[in-house]
């Protein structure tokens, strides 16, 4: 079906959302790299709708904020108090009547209305919702969907013709009616000039003593006007998060339908339940992603790569063929085919190359590592840049802080760096330069060079221990030695 562009979209989002015991509003609660109310906005857009307002009210000023960051050009409505559902469309109305000089033309054609805290909702299907509506010619068309446990949601309510007679909230229905399976979805699609007429007449006598948007339904039948329901293909799309227990069975459900999407694309998921994979994720054909991993905000996996086990990555590009196992990353980039972990640590700005090697124990942070170069143990690599092919050895610095500049180390290409070697930066390492296990780089290295540290022989103070430390366990033991040696 086909719909046309809806003349605006309402998003609700002016609850405080008691339900989560939370300091954070809950439609900024997030899931899979994205809030709750930016995954309704996301469907929403994909309408087109001439505009679209998001009702803002408790902590207006951050759900605003937010809004404005990741929707521009989504205007908001403030709901000061928060009197219901039917109240806050209303104020939703009255702004987008306001911003118009002929108000009458704002709000001809579909109103789309869905709530903020509908994550799930997908936008092919909000589409079909509008273009049911507007085929039937209805003044309001009502999503709903058949739920086993429909706790807590409006319950439809069919007459004799099964017809929808009208919606009860869950607290003002009777026992039969909490019987009732079939639930409202909070989404609908309602002719914008009959919506702005009915909203004026909601009443405030129920269990809530709220505005209920969902009185509307009735209202508009006893006019006589057509209202139609709209049954969603899939009953997962429409749950609500009212409290953490939703909010993670919507994080498992998303994240499950994500990774059912790479699946088909060619992706092999070692393991769902343990795999969670944020909306903006891309994965390349044939990667495989092993149990235990994350893959977070705008990570990019190229085709064929490894990821995991264990490995949580953030914003990082990983080139094709690449392996990386027990690694955490943020804002790194991978070349093809290099390896990382296990137990690797990349923090933004680190870049390795193709076929590099990144060990165990070893932390980049803002360096470029070139080609084919290895960093396999136990080391520190901080604002370096390192040529192509060279080996730094286990246990080494690249002292980038003086206490109050970082600065950079240089390594040539080939380079071949000793054990706990200290690159004290400012410094260059020459390509083909070696140093010897335990220097302090101080001095640039020339090409070909070997830098070894002087003022290093080794010197022992005999008795230190036994003058310096007297009665402790190391002086005892010191002098258990040393009178068994006599
Ligand atoms: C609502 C519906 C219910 C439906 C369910 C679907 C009503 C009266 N009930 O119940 O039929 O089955 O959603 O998930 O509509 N909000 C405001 N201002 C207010 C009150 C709420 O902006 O004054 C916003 C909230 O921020 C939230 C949304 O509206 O995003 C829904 O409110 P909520 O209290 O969660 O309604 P439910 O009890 O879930
Ligand atoms: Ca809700």
């Amino acid at each position: 079906m086909s719909a046309s562009r809806p003349a605006a979209v309402i998003v609700l989002a002016a609850g405080e959302g008691t339900r989560m015991r939370s300091r954070t509003p809950k439609v900024l609660h997030e899931i899979c790299g994205r809030s709750l109310v930016a995954h309704v906005l996301a469907a929403a857009a994909e309408l087109a709708p001439q505009r679209t307002v998001v009702v803002v009210g408790h902590e207006r000023e951050r759900v605003s904020a937010h809004v404005d960051e990741v929707a521009p050009g989504v205007t908001t409505a403030v709901q000061d108090k928060q009197n219901g559902t039917g109240h806050a469309v209303r104020m939703a109305l009255d702004s987008l009547a306001g911003d118009d000089t002929t108000p009458a033309d704002a709000l001809s054609g579909t109103v789309v209305l869905c709530y903020g805290d509908t994550p799930l909702l997908r936008g092919r299907t909000l589409g079909d919702l509008v273009a049911a509506h507007e085929a039937g010619g209805n003044a309001a068309t009502v999503l709903s969907a058949h739920l086993d446990d429909p706790t807590g949601y409006g319950r439809i309510i069919r007459d004799s013709s099964g017809a929808c007679a009208g919606i009860v909230e869950e607290a003002d229905a009777t026992a039969d009616q909490r019987a009732i399976t079939e639930i409202n979805s909070g989404m609908y699609a309602f002719d914008g000039a009959a919506l702005a007429a009915v909203v004026q007449r909601l009443s405030t006598d129920n269990a809530k003593g709220e505005e209920y948007i969902t009185d509307t339904v009735a209202l508009l039948r006893g006019d006589g006007l057509r209202v139609g329901v709209s049954v969603a293909e899939d009953a997962g799309e429409i749950e609500g998060v009212n409290d953490r227990v939703q909010l993670a069975a919507a994080r498992a459900s998303l994240n499950r339908r994500l990774l059912e999407t790479h699946m088909r694309a060619g992706v092999t998921v070692v393991d769902p339940a343990s795999t969670l994979v944020d909306v903006d994720v891309t994965i390349g054909q044939d990667a495989v992603i092993e149990p235990q991993t994350q893959l977070l905000g705008g990570t990019v996996v190229g085709d064929e790569a490894h990821v995991g086990p264990g490995a949580r990555l953030t914003d990082t590009a990983v080139g094709a063929g690449a392996t990386v196992s027990h690694t955490v990353a943020e804002g790194a980039e991978i070349g093809e085919r290099a390896v990382v972990g296990p137990y690797s640590y990349l923090r933004p700005g680190a870049r390795l190359g193709g076929r590099a090697k990144v060990g165990t124990f070893v932390e980049v942070k803002n360096s470029n590592v070139g080609e084919g170069t290895k960093i396999p143990h136990l080391t520190y690599v901080g604002d370096a840049d390192i040529g192509k092919e060279a080996n730094i050895g286990a246990s080494s610095v690249f002292v980038n802080y003086d206490g109050v500049h970082k600065n950079r180390t240089v390594v040539g290409d080939h380079a071949r760096t000793g054990s706990d070697t200290m690159f004290i930066a400012p410094v260059n390492v020459g390509d083909g330069a070696y140093t010897g296990a335990g220097t302090v780089v101080r001095e640039d290295v020339p090409p070909g060079a070997l830098a070894v540290s002087e003022g290093h022989r080794q010197r022992n103070i005999d008795g230190w221990v036994r003058s310096r430390r007297p009665g402790t366990a190391a002086a005892d033991a010191a002098e258990r030695a040393t009178s068994a040696e006599d």
